[in-house]
């Protein structure tokens, strides 16, 4: 078996000195697509930013493609983040640039290759994505999924062999959404990427993931592939497939009732 091209070895990380993940160990293998799930504040966005050394662990260890983070100087993480498309959260697209040009973009930073080359480069990943008919396009003149769609394609514009796509589908009508999972899926696929997919969407995830981790109390509360999720019987994790409010995660964060702020509970 291959080196995991991600892995994480007892890693703390807080923001200050409230705590948000605690002893994470977990590895992603190369090609895999392993979704990221868990309640909103769980730190699925942080264990993106902590791969892309956006913040640094108080403790443990993270290794990329062999490499570990902690090791690294300026000039090799940027070499490292070369390594790594991300779809941020909101999947913006630069407003006042084409479709073309955003996904030039990346190219434009990162290489010197003539343009004749961006030009076709750009050219075959818009229509990986089944968009290159709209190259001239305004990023307003796109619907929330091809705009999604483009922002795909900017994010694997350098070859990258990680894909990192936080909340791909969020506010997608059910048609584009399942459009954009399985474009998300046959690109990773075919082109060998190992994606980490954070996404609140629980059909989605069991039919593209190879493995799901579930998030909860700043720890993995599950990890597994989509079969054995469907069939675990641990309640955190059935709260998740079935959607249910009732369970251990509280839809309420943790803190004072609203009776104590409202004055209610005295006497
Ligand atoms: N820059 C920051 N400074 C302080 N706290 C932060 C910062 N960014 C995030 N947090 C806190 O860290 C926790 C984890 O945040 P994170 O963004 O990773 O959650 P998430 O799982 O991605 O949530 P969501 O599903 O809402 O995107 C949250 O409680 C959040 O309030
Ligand atoms: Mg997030």
């Amino acid at each position: 078996m291959t080196d995991p091209i991600i892995r994480f070895d007892g890693v703390d990380f807080g923001y200050g000195s409230r705590p948000i993940l605690q002893d994470l160990s977990f590895s992603v293998q190369q090609g895999e697509l392993l979704a990221i799930m868990g309640g909103s504040g769980s730190g699925k966005t942080t264990i993106l930013r902590l791969i892309g050394a956006l913040v640094r662990q108080q403790r443990g260890s993270i290794r990329v493609r062999s490499q570990a983070l902690e090791g690294l100087d300026a000039d090799g993480l940027r070499a490292l983040r070369r390594h790594m498309g991300m779809l941020f959260q909101g999947g913006a697209l630069f407003t006042d640039l084409t479709v073309f040009e955003n996904v030039a973009f990346p190219l434009r930073e990162h290489t010197r290759l003539p343009e004749r080359m961006i030009r076709d480069l750009v050219l075959m990943k818009l229509h990986a994505v089944g968009l290159h008919a709209v190259a001239e396009r305004m990023p307003s003149e796109l619907s929330g999924g091809m705009a999604r769609r483009v922002a795909l394609a900017r994010a694997i514009a350098l070859d990258p062999p990680i894909l990192m796509c936080d909340e791909p589908f969020a506010g997608l009508d059910p048609i584009s959404l399942g459009t954009v999972a399985r474009l998300l899926s046959q690109l990773s696929k075919a082109l060998g990427l190992s994606t980490l997919l954070v996404t609140h969407d629980v059909e989605e995830s069991l039919a593209i993931a190879d493995r799901i981790m579930l998030l909860g109390q700043g720890r993995i509360m599950a990890l597994g592939t989509p079969a054995s999720m469907r069939q675990s019987e641990d309640p955190f994790v059935r709260q998740f497939i079935d959607g249910s409010e009732k369970g251990p995660v509280p839809f309420h964060a943790p803190g004072p009732g609203l009776g104590a702020l409202l004055g209610l509970d005295r006497g």
